[in-house]
């Protein structure tokens, strides 16, 4: 019975949320990511660098991170399109990356894995899911 009061109000409110990418899925999406990368404000460098404050950045640029020359010089600001592009194919995107990827194929996942990671800034602060969001989700549901 809870499993379906927990079903109905998830569709329910993933129905009035007009938004199309999704970062509470998003972070079920990064548990891929989770094995060589970090997120957040105690995110360190580990077998990938840290992805906080990843949009808007040079990509190679996370101090302490001994990036390939491949990433290091490929020259991409990452974007939302750039992103995009690398996370489908790793390898096409930066030919002799080091990130043994496959890559996401879903478009879905892609764009709720851009919203989850765009929720942290560069020190890894989160910011606050907007009403009607995840929280709010979750807040309904518990009482
Ligand atoms: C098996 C380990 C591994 C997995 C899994 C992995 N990565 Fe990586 N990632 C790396 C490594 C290593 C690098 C550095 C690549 C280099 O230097 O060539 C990297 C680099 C990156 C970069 C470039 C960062 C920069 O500063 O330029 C992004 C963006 C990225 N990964 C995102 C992701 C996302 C999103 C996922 C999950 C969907 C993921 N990675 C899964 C290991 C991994």
């Amino acid at each position: 019975m809870r499993i379906l009061v927990l079903a109905i109000a998830a569709g329910f409110l993933s129905s009035v949320s007009a938004s199309a990418q999704d970062a509470a899925a998003g972070e079920k999406v990064f548990a891929r990511c989770k094995a060589c990368h970090q997120v957040g404000e105690k995110a360190k460098n580990a077998v990938g660098p840290v992805l906080n404050g990843l949009f808007g950045r040079k990509s190679g640029t996370i101090e302490g991170f001994n990036y390939s020359p491949a990433n290091k010089d490929s020259g991409i600001i990452w974007d939302e399109a750039t992103f995009r592009e690398y996370i489908e194919d790793p390898k096409a995107k930066i030919p002799g990356t080091k990130m043994i990827f496959p890559g996401l194929k879903n478009p879905q996942q892609i764009d709720d894995i851009i919203a989850y990671l765009k929720q942290f800034d560069a020190n890894g602060k989160k910011a606050e899911i907007a009403p009607g969001g995840a929280k709010l989700a979750k807040a309904q549901v518990a009482k």
